[in-house]
């Protein structure tokens, strides 16, 4: 490409930018949801040791490779390790296409509870205990819209690249920090809030003991730090030449998991008060019972509503923007292409994945232990795929970037490079972490989650759910769909990778790595 390489105006406009990735609706309540699923207080124990032991060492890793290679990241994984390298970076990116897809329906359905909260003449009756609002508006059919309007904001902020983006997150960022410490302030002075606040902090030690609980904190982690989406890459790539990527990595992750922490406490402190027990998947959090925490709130009901969801709103639309961003980055980087068009390809065929698991049509579903309900089919489908695509796919790709960078580009090479750049001096422990420490961690997690949750329960995850007459195509095609959902995440992220990485595009120099790696090495010997 002729053009040079667009590049942020200034440090604080890459970490806005990055930090408005990292944090999105993962951290508003999937962490308290985690929190009290897997024991409060307790969680913070493996939840610090995913921090440290694997966010912030790849989240380095991940700004490293895009800054070495000044490529977004499926380029960057080819010149660090070949072909096979380049498979793993397209996988990564249409795994997390897939995650946007529904990322953003969930946003569509963020806008319709937005719209309702403005809308309603008394959200504390809407918003109560028990309410329906969220589960009429999903057998509904505005979300769909709201779907296509949450696009339309994708294509704007991303239209012209860093710089959009950069005016987009000095905006948004600050506000939803500002947001947060309300929300903390009031569930603070509330009754019973304080109270609620140190529920976050009581320790059940025994769950330390429970695998599943360590699956939880390395895969809220990748989520949360958006690793493992190519993200931070493409973003790190639009670097000047001699920015500290270390400093950078720790002020992002600290900046998110800060994040939160402190939204952890204010939830906490506003369902304790109201005796509204956490218990609940992210999605019932989200739509009913922070809902109804805010309806019992003593005053400003209605500001406190509406708020909640604009900040859900705009932290989701910075953290989806920067999937939008790599893959069209992607994109460009391989095959060239306008930017335009390239937007406008990704952004229809988006809104055509997130308008599948926005369908309201109603199937029925077993419910574990009672009778069968009633449910969406496109929440089904969205609940199918985040187990693939999610569950799985985000430490698939940590696992095979960190043999890829590991080896092919080489830890040492990777860590002298960032070291000459920064005032925090990455040791040889770096190189054993990313070479042999986390692939083998990395590996046995999937291992066991693979065992645990699919290959010993002997069915395909999902499967059970019918129509209400059980009988025609549309029955097959719905008892077939956790199948398809599977097929569609295997069949579009690795035939899709294969076919990507395999077709011909940007004459890339495959020799260009080994000589940028011996320039680092005649520089001095390894530190
Ligand atoms: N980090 C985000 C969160 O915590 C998730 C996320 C990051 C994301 N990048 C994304 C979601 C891209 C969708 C698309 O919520």
């Amino acid at each position: 490409m002729t053009e040079p390489r667009a590049q942020w105006k200034s440090k604080m406009g890459f970490i806005l930018a990055a930090s408005g990735s990292a944090i999105g609706l993962g951290n508003i309540v999937m962490f308290s949801s985690n929190a009290y699923k897997y024991g409060g207080g307790a969680f913070y124990l493996p939840y610090f040791i995913a921090l440290f032991l694997v966010g912030i060492p790849v989240m380095i890793a991940e700004f490293g490779l895009g800054a070495f290679t000044k490529k977004s990241f499926p380029m960057a994984m080819r010149q660090a390790g070949g072909r096979v390298g380049e498979f793993a970076g397209w996988f990564a990116i249409l795994n997390a296409g897939l995650i946007t897809m529904f990322y953003v329906t969930i946003l569509g359905w963020v806008v319709g509870m937005l719209i309702r909260a403005i809308a309603m003449e008394d959200v504390s009756q809407g918003f109560a205990p028990g309410n329906t609002v969220w589960s009429d508006l999903i057998r509904g059919w505005l979300p769909v819209s709201a779907v296509a309007i949450v696009w339309g904001l994708n294509i704007l902020l991303v239209s012209k690249g860093t710089k959009t983006i950069e005016m987009a997150v000095k905006v948004f960022v600050p506000l939803m920090w500002v947001a947060m410490l309300v929300l903390v302030v009031v569930g603070f002075f509330l009754p019973g809030g304080f109270d609620g606040m140190q529920n976050l902090f009581a320790p059940e030690p025994e769950v330390l003991f429970n695998p599943d609980v360590w699956r939880g904190a390395t895969s809220q982690m990748f989520f949360t730090l958006s690793l493992g989406f190519g993200v931070m890459t493409a973003y790190a790539s639009y670097l000047p030449d001699h920015s500290d990527h270390s400093h950078n990595a720790i002020t992002t992750s600290l900046l998110n998991c800060g994040f939160e922490w402190i939204a952890g406490v204010a939830v906490f402190a506003m369902l304790f008060a109201y005796s509204q027990l956490p218990a609940s998947g992210t999605l019932g959090m989200m739509f009913t019972v922070v809902p109804s925490g805010i309806a019992a709130l003593p005053f400003a009901v209605k500001i406190f509503g509406v708020a909640f969801f604009a900040l859900l709103l705009i932290a989701g639309l910075t953290s989806s923007i920067s999937l939008v961003e790599a893959l069209v980055a992607s994109l460009q980087d391989k095959f060239q292409m306008p930017r335009g068009r390239t937007l406008a390809i990704c952004a229809v065929v988006g809104f055509l994945g997130s308008t599948l698991f926005a369908l309201p049509i109603l199937i029925q579903v077993p419910a574990e232990g009672g009778p069968p309900g009633e449910a969406p089919i496109g929440l089904m489908l969205l609940d199918f795929m985040d187990h693939w695509a999610f569950g799985y796919g985000l430490i698939l790709v940590g696992l095979v970037e960190c043999l890829v960078i590991g080896w092919g580009i080489g830890a040492q090479n990777l860590r002298k490079f960032i070291n000459q750049r920064s005032r925090f001096q990455l040791g040889a422990w770096f190189d054993v972490l990313l070479k042999f420490i986390l692939p083998i961690l990395l590996t046995l997690l999937l291992t066991f989650s693979i065992m645990d949750q699919d290959i010993l329960k002997e069915t395909v995850y999902g499967t059970g759910i019918t129509t209400a007459d059980g009988a025609g195509l549309w029955n097959s095609l719905v008892e077939w769909s956790p199948k398809l959902i599977l097929g569609l995440w295997v069949i579009g992220c690795g035939l899709g990778a294969w076919l990507l990485s395999g077709a011909t595009g940007a004459d890339l120099d495959d020799r260009a790595v080994e000589e940028e790696v011996a320039e680092i090495q005649e520089e001095g010997g390894l530190l």
